[in-house]
């Protein structure tokens, strides 16, 4: 790849998605080149051409999916799904008593692990009582394939082992191939968008919560602030943000007040 095309390429993701590549040039080779060969593309120019004239977005898609990390498992920094279950859960429960209508939003989603823990924490707070809420997480991720993956709902055995025994008996079925899938009555819980955050946000009503980990270290500084404003302008005052445990936010700037480290509530 020559630096003209390694440019193009990292500006490209970087206007469609927000990713920032630009110190990222072996992961952009390791990962385009080969797909570039395997689909019989001569060099990334040709590629890149393609890609601006294919109408469907396939290729973009699948272009973006190879280059930015899914990464993500079941029960991911727990101490944020503990607070989630023992501090929102009950604060949210007394708050809408009336409304038992809960907004809560997973952000760069990926493969469905953090939504689908949400919807089982969801599920075991509220036990019989929860037929009467609307608890549906609301789910987006930029990637359709990842969203695809996540709708699915199948899991290897190593995949669920963080979760309690129980919650695996109860919420998942095992299939012929000793893999772990989730009940429909799981699945019911989520609902899978695509959704790209350098858009608009599309809310009506503000948001209780919002999980958004592990997306905007990918990021540069103005485009995690603008977002980062955007999103606390969707939430209701009280709400709680969940960003990664690795990750920061100006809490002042954004009228934030501190939970413990990368929980915060709106002011
Ligand atoms: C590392 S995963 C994080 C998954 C999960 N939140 C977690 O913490 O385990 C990052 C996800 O962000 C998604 N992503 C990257 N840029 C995005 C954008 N502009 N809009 C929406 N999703 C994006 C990627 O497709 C990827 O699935």
């Amino acid at each position: 790849m020559t630096d003209g095309e390694f440019i193009r390429v990292q500006q490209f993701v970087k206007e469609r998605i927000g990713v920032d590549l630009s110190q990222k040039r072996t992961l952009i080779e390791g990962r385009l080149e080969p797909h570039l060969a395997r689909k019989g593309f001569h060099d990334v120019t040709e590629y890149m051409r393609f890609i601006k004239n294919d109408i469907s977005g396939k290729e973009l898609e699948e272009m973006l999916s190879i280059l930015t990390t899914h990464h993500t498992y079941f029960w991911r920094e727990p101490v944020h799904f503990e607070l989630y279950r023992n501090e929102v859960l009950p604060y949210l429960k007394n708050k809408e008593k009336n409304s038992k209508d809960l907004r809560i939003w997973s952000a760069a989603t990926s493969t469905g692990e953090e939504a689908y823990t949400l919807a089982m924490i969801n599920m075991e707070f509220f036990g019989f009582e929860h037929s009467a809420w609307d608890t549906k997480i609301l789910a987006t991720d930029v990637s359709t394939k990842v969203l695809e993956f996540a709708q699915r709902g199948i899991y290897s055995e190593e995949q669920v082992d963080a979760l309690p025994g129980q919650w695996k008996r109860l919420f998942f079925s095992k299939n012929q191939n000793g893999q772990f899938e989730a009940k429909q009555e799981l699945k019911n819980q989520v609902l899978f968008r695509q959704f790209n955050l350098m858009n608009p946000l599309p809310f009506r009503k503000p948001l209780h919560v919002v999980f958004i980990r592990n997306v905007m270290i990918y990021f540069e500084e103005e485009t995690k602030k603008q977002l980062l404003q955007r999103i606390v302008d969707a939430m209701e005052p009280g709400g709680y943000l969940f960003v990664g445990t690795t990750e920061s936010v100006e809490r002042d700037e954004l009228g934030l007040e501190y939970v413990v480290p990368s929980v915060y509530r709106k002011k």
